[in-house]
């Protein structure tokens, strides 16, 4: 059938999108999150999509509705999403990580709902691996592409990410500027290459934010 031109290197490449919070639980009704709606990396997932990859959509919990075309993997837990990503990692080309993966987990987690008692209690958190540094250590030619959200010192605190998880691309963005970040239908970000190139996407629709940011990768597609 008919490929669109611009659509080319897109067609037929495996992209792996992580979107969501993760949820860490405590005991059966209890759980520790983030305030990630999901709705970036649903975008993203649809538009690759309509470019013609083959798009995987790990989230975490988030009540969107499924994109169209896109294979849905939900899961829970930091864990989970580690475990789904991980395994499909060796066929993938792309990996958009845009979920907010939490970076702490309850030490322990209660079987049964907790009882209240007098007095303060303590709760120890251990930390989650990070998924994204370990697809970074076992990169054997996908193009990774991470996220990072930054209340302070965005750039280089952005940069950072790129040579400790060993990227190729970090979409930063301000979670304290109004119109960008969680929950919201908007975002603003700055793309930084590991190259050194950057490029920015200023405020606008998460989808049209989407489409941008896959716009600026295409180019890295080449020889994939
Ligand atoms: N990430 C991940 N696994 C984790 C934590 C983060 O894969 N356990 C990914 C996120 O999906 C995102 C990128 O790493 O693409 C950056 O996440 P961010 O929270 O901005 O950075 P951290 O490395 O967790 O550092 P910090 O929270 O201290 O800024
Ligand atoms: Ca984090």
């Amino acid at each position: 059938h008919f490929i669109r031109r611009e659509n080319k290197l897109w067609h037929g490449k495996n992209v792996l999108v992580t979107a969501g919070p993760t949820q860490e639980e405590i005991d059966p009704v209890r759980f520790f999150s983030n305030r990630s709606s999901g709705k970036m990396g649903y975008a993203i997932a649809e538009m690759a999509a309509a470019r013609g990859a083959n798009v995987t959509l790990v989230t975490g919990p988030s009540s969107l509705p499924q994109p169209h075309g896109v294979q849905v993997v939900s899961v829970r837990t930091a864990q989970e999403m580690y475990d789904a990503v991980v395994s499909r990692y060796a066929h993938t080309n792309v990996v958009i990580k845009a979920a907010a993966v939490a970076d702490y987990r309850p030490k322990h987690t209660f079987t049964n709902k907790m009882k209240k008692s007098d007095g303060n209690i303590e709760v120890e958190m251990e930390r989650t691996t990070d998924i994204l540094k370990t697809l970074g250590s076992q990169k054997t030619g996908q193009l990774l592409v991470g996220f990072a959200a930054e209340s302070e010192n965005i750039e280089e605190n952005a940069k950072k990410k790129i040579a400790a998880k060993n990227l190729d691309v970090i979409a930063a963005n301000s979670v304290t500027e109004a119109g960008s970040g969680f929950q919201g239908d908007t975002n603003a970000l700055t793309l930084y290459f590991a190259n050194g190139n950057e490029a920015s996407i200023p405020l606008t629709t998460k989808k049209d934010a989407a489409s941008q940011l896959l716009d600026h990768i295409k180019p890295l597609l080449e020889g994939q």
